[in-house]
């Protein structure tokens, strides 16, 4: 993909052909269950940067001041000048704090979503105009190629938002063990992760009371409708999101209101009332959880900065 000035676009158009796949495969399971990857088309990007503004949402705010508030000593840790790879970037709101503090050689944005990718680019272009862009429309459940630079500076992965709370215990495992090899020796990784809590403070952060979340996960059906042919009746579903505490995770669910059949291409799939699609964890760590599963992963817990609540994580991991 082509680009401008410092700006360049890397990778390929995604979903790739295996959506259709995927959706199939789901749909067959006893417990029906979409990819969240998914939910993130440009209508999903837009409704997820909205959900980040909600007041029952606190993991965005949270993030945000805790990284403000520790800038200095995350900048020390980072090292100024480094390489700074960044997945599932979105847009790239947390990394221009970063990036003031770090000026990075150069700043690699991989992300799903290419609208959100874009988008983020532009700004990121007129904010940095001296910052080389190089960004990657890219899913990083699967093995990609990262532009190289070649520089002296460290690699520094930087994963924000709690996405790794949306990832399997194996998915995130492998995903460390990806990003371990990706900086090398020397190399660092700064994780935001959300912490267990209030039940309650979860439950109301997933169910908000104007409804954004339930409108992004049911944007899947509409994206499933539009792009393989489906004809789900987006109103005979619900949005059903709950605390499961012996998972430790908060569960997204898309719940059928009645006895339903519904056909994605050339299949047809059967829902009894209440019968769900699970579409998204959102795993909740403690301290200690977030670090054993980091060891794991191949990296050393060297920082951790949290906030006075105990609501988020920030963690400053380096190569074992
Ligand atoms: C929870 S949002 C976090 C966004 C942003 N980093 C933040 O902290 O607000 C997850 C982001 O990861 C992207 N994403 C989700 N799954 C992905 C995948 N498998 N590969 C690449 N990007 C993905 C989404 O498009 C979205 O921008």
């Amino acid at each position: 993909m082509a680009g401008t000035g410092l700006v360049s676009f890397h990778g390929s158009a995604v979903p790739p052909d295996n959506f259709l796949e995927d959706v199939v495969a789901g749909l067959s399971l006893p417990q029906k269950q979409l990819p969240p990857k998914y939910f993130y088309d440009a209508r999903g990007s837009e409704l997820f940067e909205a959900i980040c503004s909600l007041p029952e949402y606190y993991p965005t705010r949270a993030e945000i001041s805790l990284t403000r508030q520790h800038i200095a000593e995350i900048a020390r840790f980072a090292g100024a000048g480094c390489e700074l790879i960044e997945y599932g970037s979105g847009a790239s709101t947390k990394s221009q704090i970063l990036i003031d503090a770090l000026a990075p050689v150069a700043y690699v944005p991989v992300d799903i979503s290419e609208s959100a990718l874009r988008a983020a680019a532009a700004q990121l272009a007129a904010r940095f105009p001296w910052l080389n862009v190089r960004a990657v429309v890219g899913d990083f459940g699967r093995p990609m190629a990262i532009p190289a630079f070649g520089g002296p500076g460290r690699k520094v992965v930087y994963f924000p938002g709690s996405t790794i709370g949306n990832l399997t215990r194996e998915e995130a495992l492998a995903f460390l063990r990806m990003t371990r090899g990706q900086v090398g020796p020397g190399g660092a990784m700064l994780v935001g992760v959300d912490l267990k809590k209030d039940p309650n403070l979860l439950h109301a952060a997933y169910n908000d009371a104007q409804g954004v979340t339930a409108r992004f996960n049911l944007n899947l059906l509409h994206r499933v409708n539009a792009e393989l042919g489906g004809d789900f009746v987006v109103a005979k579903f619900a949005h059903y999101a709950f605390y499961n505490a012996p998972m430790g995770r908060i569960e997204m669910h898309l719940a059928s209101l009645e006895r339903q059949m519904v056909n994605v291409g050339r299949h047809r799939f059967s829902f009894a009332p209440g019968e769900s699609i699970h579409t998204e964890n959102s795993c909740k760590y403690s301290i200690e959880e977030f670090q054993a599963l980091a060891a794991l992963g191949g990296f050393c817990g060297e920082k951790v900065w949290q906030d006075a609540e105990g609501l988020f994580s920030l963690h400053g991991l380096v190569a074992a």
